[in-house]
């Protein structure tokens, strides 16, 4: 590979400068994929390779990071299943027949990637041909307990009211749909490496709902089977939280990922000084917002950032998903300033 920084930062081994990438790269921020939505609606970008493997490469031309991340989607695995998604401008993404009884959870169908998202897969193929050896392609599934609470809701949630009423009525049946989760986001990420995807992220997007207790119950061992799955085929798995910073060494120990994504609210120091006994890659955590700010502030956060982090071991990204109307400018200034190097010896 012609630029493998991302596969050496994973395997923690010495680089010249850490590789950067962002969260939500491939989306509405860049002129282009806003132009391309103009003419095409979300679900069907999703479901057709030529205009996915587009979208997957424009980031890579218009603000040269260094891995591109398949543009897909979460909730194509809860769609696979059974429950139709549709996302709608404004309202955000949508799951049809949302489950609410333990017979709901027993209707869905057996996740099969091959039958119910061949577009989807094709989509990594071509990608990684496309990149042709250049960068690493990021293959990426939701976590299990995130999926769950999209299934319940059906939809976004503030307050995650029914997800938890489900958990504390139907314990039973939140287990077996969580279990049926582990496995199928297991199931989608070995079958994105086996199209190509050099690297996987999990991402348990709402791993901040649960306390203590909670999430050792109903999110960290799916967490570790949804790892287990591609980790065994030698395939490197970075897992986000967000919310769940607190939970950092629980989730380095039970799940054994290669690297773990930081959130904002986490300091670097704070989560390399907890993180010291566990053999895992840093990946994170600049606060999005400050992507808002005039170029050359960006550049001495970012600097700043690295510097925390320290250039072994770790990943430049953002705490969490570049907002949709960010400068594509101020991007680049974000790429630039972990390329240009400065801030670490
Ligand atoms: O990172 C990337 O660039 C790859 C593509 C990607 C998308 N969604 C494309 C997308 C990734 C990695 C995701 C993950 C995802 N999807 C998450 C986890 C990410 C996180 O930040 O924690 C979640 C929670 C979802 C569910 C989802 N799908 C949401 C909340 C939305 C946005 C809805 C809205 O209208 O704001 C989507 C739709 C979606 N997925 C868009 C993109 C670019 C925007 C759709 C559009 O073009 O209108």
């Amino acid at each position: 590979m012609e630029n493998d920084l991302l596969l050496r930062a994973l395997r923690r081994e010495p680089v010249p400068r850490p590789p950067v990438w962002l969260m939500r790269q491939a989306g509405r921020y860049l002129p282009q994929y806003r132009a391309l939505r103009e003419r095409v609606d979300f679900m069907t970008l999703l479901r057709t390779p030529e205009l996915a493997v587009e979208v997957t490469l424009q980031p890579v031309e218009a603000v040269g990071v260094d891995a591109a991340i398949i543009f897909c989607d979460i909730l194509v695995i809860p769609d696979a299943m059974g429950m139709a998604l549709s996302v709608e401008e404004g309202t955000g993404p949508r799951l049809a027949n949302p489950i609410r009884s333990p017979g709901d959870v027993s209707r869905l169908r057996p996740f099969q990637p091959e039958v119910s998202l061949g577009a989807e897969l094709a989509a990594v193929r071509m990608a990684a041909e496309a990149l042709g050896g250049q960068l690493p392609l990021i293959g990426f599934a939701g976590g299990p307990w995130t999926l769950a609470s999209y299934m319940i809701e059906g939809g976004g949630t503030r307050d995650f009211r029914r997800v938890k009423r489900f958990l504390a009525e139907q314990p039973a049946a939140a287990h077996h749909l969580l279990g049926l989760l582990a496995e199928a986001a297991g199931d989608w990420l070995v079958a994105q490496a086996d199209a190509g995807a050099n690297v996987v992220q999990l991402f348990e997007s709402w791993g901040g709902a649960l306390g203590p207790r909670d999430f050792s119950s109903f999110v960290l061992p799916y967490l570790a089977r949804a790892v287990a799955a591609p980790a065994a085929r030698g395939v490197p798995v970075i897992v986000f939280a967000p919310g769940a910073g607190w939970a950092l060494e629980a989730i380095a120990e039970t799940t054994g990922a290669a690297a773990l994504g930081i959130d904002s609210a986490t300091a670097p120091e704070n989560a390399r000084r907890r993180l010291a006994p566990y053999a895992v890659t840093l990946q994170g955590n600049l606060d999005p917002g400050w992507l808002y700010a005039p170029p050359a502030t960006v550049r001495e956060r970012t600097r700043e950032m690295v510097a925390a982090f320290g250039p072994r071991a770790y990943i430049a990204n953002l705490g969490h998903g570049v907002f949709r109307d960010t400068p594509v400018g101020h991007v680049r200034a974000f790429v630039e300033a972990v390329r240009e190097g400065v801030g670490y010896e």
